[in-house]
């Protein structure tokens, strides 16, 4: 799972430089296969469930899943870009936000506030506490700022599996006292979805795939994979550039 964690990282770090005004989505899908292949790896989402691609790429009011494709970034765009790979059947899953040329204070704020809520998730993780205080302290911080957390998508246990049990929810669902109880060798990911308006989405009835917020307000999202450790936990998809 360490090695699963840091080559998926190890993806976003690569394509950083690429993801600049100018460039679509399907080139940067393009240059993250080759590189994921050429690792020994295997890009998870495609043909996952019928994806069609090997990464998701999700552009301001797009929740999530967003399939790449002709959509060229252009400057003022926020670009979540999500990478899964597997390496000797182990799955690293992390995505972060690329702000395309000077983004507006709305959009530099939803990235922000996205980010917060992920390290507030992580600082809690460690043995002994109930699953669902995870969610409660990133949906409390995302209140507090004003800021809703899509409820329909969550974090999930992570492995060999791509997505297990248990389902790690970002906001308080009521029901933290029936939550497991973490313990260290757990993996599993968390990865907030934070709206800058309601926290209500949209599937694609076009593609299928493709989430949005149904305001149509911007949205943001940061993932990492963490393993519980006896102490704290472990960001196994933490990048040189963070410093958590
Ligand atoms: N990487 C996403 C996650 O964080 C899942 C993408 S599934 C796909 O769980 F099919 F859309 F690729
Ligand atoms: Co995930
Ligand atoms: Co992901």
């Amino acid at each position: 799972m360490r090695t699963a964690g840091r080559l998926a990282a190890d993806v976003l770090d690569m394509i950083t430089p690429f993801v600049k005004a100018g460039i679509s989505t399907g080139e940067l899908n393009e240059i993250c296969h080759n590189y994921i292949v050429k690792q020994g790896c295997i890009p998870a989402p495609l043909n996952y469930l019928g994806f069609p691609k090997s990464i998701c790429t999700s552009v301001n009011n797009v929740v999530c899943h967003g399939i790449p494709g002709e959509k060229i970034l252009k400057k003022g765009d926020i670009i979540n870009i999500d990478v899964t790979i597997i390496k000797d059947k182990f799955h690293g899953d992390t995505s972060k936000m690329f702000i395309i040329g000077k983004a507006s204070v709305k959009a530099k704020r939803i990235c922000r506030i996205a980010q917060e809520c992920l390290y507030i998730g992580i600082k809690k993780v460690k043995p002994g506490i109930l699953l669902g205080e995870i969610g409660k302290a990133i949906g409390a911080h995302a209140d507090k700022n004003h800021c809703s957390i899509v409820h329909e998508y969550c974090g999930h246990g992570i492995g060999t599996e791509f997505h297990a049990e248990p389902q790690v929810v970002h906001y308080d669902d009521g029901k933290i006292a029936e939550s497991p109880v973490l313990e260290a060798g757990m993996t599993f990911t968390i990865e907030p979805m934070v709206n800058l308006g309601g926290f209500e989405v949209a599937t694609s009835k076009i593609d299928g795939w493709t989430v949005t917020t149904k305001d149509r307000s911007l949205s943001a999202q940061w993932e990492h994979t963490i393993l519980v450790t006896k102490n704290g936990c472990e960001i196994l998809t933490l990048r040189d550039e963070e410093s958590v």
